[in-house]
């Protein structure tokens, strides 16, 4: 069953706005998860590059799940914020909404996920992040 559309995240920043191209669909012509998963690592990216100013790495996501299918030509808008700052880490709390291009502003919640990001020296280990 459809549920009922969801008004975007206002507590959260907006990151990203893409629209995905048939060239991102899988066998059913429906977007490609992997693809939707890429962008989410994109855009949980652009608030921890705000505070570490450098390298980083992705270290880790807790957990995609895709309840909802995204359609070509739909518009996707990426919200984000810090959940956590460790020594060498950020953790953000990445939210995809879907929204079709011809009818919007109905938000239909895609998927989340919890991204952490590490701060990389020159070798490419982990450094401590100054503020
Ligand atoms: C990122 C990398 C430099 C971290 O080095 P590491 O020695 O494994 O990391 P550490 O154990 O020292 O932990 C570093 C930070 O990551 C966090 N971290 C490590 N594993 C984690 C996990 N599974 N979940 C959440 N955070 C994690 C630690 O808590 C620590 O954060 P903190 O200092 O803020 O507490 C290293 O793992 C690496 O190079 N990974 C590959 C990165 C990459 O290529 N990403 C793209 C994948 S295609």
């Amino acid at each position: 069953m459809t549920p009922p559309p969801a008004a975007a995240p206002t507590e959260k920043e907006l990151v990203l706005k893409v629209i995905p191209m048939p060239a991102d669909t899988n066998g059913n012509g429906d977007i490609f998860g992997g693809w939707v998963m890429a962008q989410v690592d994109l855009a949980g990216s652009v608030l921890p590059a705000r505070i570490i100013r450098g390298r980083m790495a992705t270290v880790a996501v807790k957990e995609f799940v895709f309840k909802q299918p995204v359609r070509v030509g739909d518009i996707l808008s990426f919200y984000s914020s810090v959940t956590r700052i460790g020594r060498t880490s950020i953790t953000v709390d990445v939210e995809v909404y879907a929204e079709s291009f011809g009818n919007q502003g109905r938000f239909v919640k895609v998927t989340e996920a919890l991204v952490t990001y590490v701060a990389i020296d020159d070798e490419g280990k982990p450094r401590e992040i100054t503020r």
